[in-house]
């Protein structure tokens, strides 16, 4: 078997080869199938960069109305899904719930599951991808305790979700192209970014040649971290916290240099990024855009500035080339949104559906063998039996 190298945290670790998404992490660049980030997020659409990232090409106008037909033709779900929310407490952290439902999906439509060939593939991802939005926008309405809507298919993609999560019942529903803007840009930014640590998982699990639901169900599980995606819901908690306890940022950025406090400054650092996170930045202009436009001042914003502006020029981050990530300034658009803490991930997840559905693609039309890595073995050496009388 040879001589096993130990990468804790794969790394220096090159799991697979890809064509879907570039970065450079000294650079601060990222590219969607060679397209920089900052025109991706500028020019186009959600709905657009699924499919760029689904199928390697920005789509003509044909490609585009036939996925968006296709999707929309799957724009339901299963009326026994309900139920299973039914179950869940409302206190329920929608981002086990979503998992759950993901997981789920696969029951109600088996033919989705055993895929073997591209055409197949791209109806099991069209499925999951019209069904999610369905499923991210009913975890958030259980958590309000409102009944679950459906799909609207004289919408857009983005639009539908937004309607489905926040219709109110009994209120004339406005779409504010201000909102769908921002959603569309936030979902962009979080489509892709190589082999993080859901999409890994989310590859690695298909690597048993496990159907897309239930990959992408134990993607959802690993983005839930406060480490991955989970670290913009704790970055707005941070925010919060810090507001409360009077705003003195210094005094909080001292606690996360400290090796004997486990404190980290959530949304800061990153595994590839030493510079900064390219996202971070269109994220926050974006919000400053969002809140003058919607006329809202926010205190957690004000925060994150001054946060920002110590820790950059602290000798401890600057060392570590620590930058703010792109968790760091998006709770801040959701918050504006109306978008409840709890959410936040749900977001991220409905965002990074079609990079995971590329991904698992990718590695199984490239045929990659199933992920198995080894360990070094440092436990006990051979010993005998002991009988329970005699421990
Ligand atoms: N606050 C304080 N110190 C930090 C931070 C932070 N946020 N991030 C890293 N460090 C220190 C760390 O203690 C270590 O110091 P030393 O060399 O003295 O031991 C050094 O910087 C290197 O950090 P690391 O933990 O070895 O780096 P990593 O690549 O294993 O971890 C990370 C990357 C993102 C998990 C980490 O930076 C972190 O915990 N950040 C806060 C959580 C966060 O914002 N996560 C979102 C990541 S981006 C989007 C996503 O993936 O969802």
């Amino acid at each position: 078997t040879g001589l096993i190298t130990l990468d804790l945290g794969y790394k220096n670790t090159g799991a697979t080869v890809s064509e879907i998404t570039y970065l450079d992490g000294d650079q601060g660049e990222l590219y969607y199938r060679g397209y920089p980030i900052e025109q991706i997020a500028e020019k186009s659409n959600f709905t657009e960069v699924m499919y760029l990232l689904l199928h390697g090409e920005l789509p003509t106008e044909d490609q585009l109305n036939t996925f968006n037909g296709n999707i929309k033709k799957y724009n339901f779900v299963a009326e026994e899904m309900k139920k299973i929310i039914d179950a869940f407490p409302r206190s329920a952290h929608p981002m086990g719930v979503l998992s759950t439902l993901t997981s789920a999906l696969t029951a109600f439509n088996p033919k989705s599951v055993n895929v073997q060939s591209k055409e197949e593939m791209d109806l099991a991802a069209e499925l999951l991808i019209a069904k999610f939005a369905h499923l991210a926008a009913w975890t958030y309405r259980k958590t309000l305790g409102l009944p679950l809507n459906h799909g609207d298919n004289s919408l857009d993609y983005v639009e539908n979700f937004y309607k489905m999560a926040f219709r109110l019942p009994n209120e004339e529903f406005v779409i504010n192209p201000v909102v769908t803007a921002a959603l569309n840009k936030l979902l962009i930014l979080h489509a892709d970014h190589e082999q993080n640590c859901s999409t890994s998982t989310v590859r690695m699990v298909g690597s048993a040649h496990t159907g897309l639901f239930a990959s992408v169900s134990a993607g959802i599980s690993a983005l839930w971290g406060p480490l991955h995606g989970g670290a913009n819901q704790a970055v707005i908690e941070m925010l919060e916290l810090i507001e409360k306890d009077g705003g003195d940022v210094n005094k909080w950025v001292a606690k996360a240099k400290d090796k004997n406090d486990s404190f980290r400054l959530m949304g800061f650092g990153h595994r590839v990024y030493k510079n900064f996170d390219p996202r971070a930045k269109i994220i926050k202009k974006a919000a400053d855009d969002l809140l003058a436009a919607l006329g809202i001042e926010d205190k957690a914003l004000d925060i994150a500035m001054q946060l920002e502006k110590v820790a950059l020029e602290d000798e401890y981050f600057i060392e570590r080339k620590l930058y703010p990530n792109v968790d760091f300034y998006s709770g801040i658009i959701y918050r504006a949104l109306g978008i409840p803490t709890e959410m936040f991930t749900v977001m991220f997840a409905l965002g990074r559906l079609p990079g995971w559905i590329a991904q698992w693609k990718e590695m199984r039309m490239t045929g990659d063998p199933i992920g198995r890595p080894r360990q070094v073995y440092q436990g006990a050496q051979k010993r005998d039996y002991i009988d329970i009388a005699n421990r």
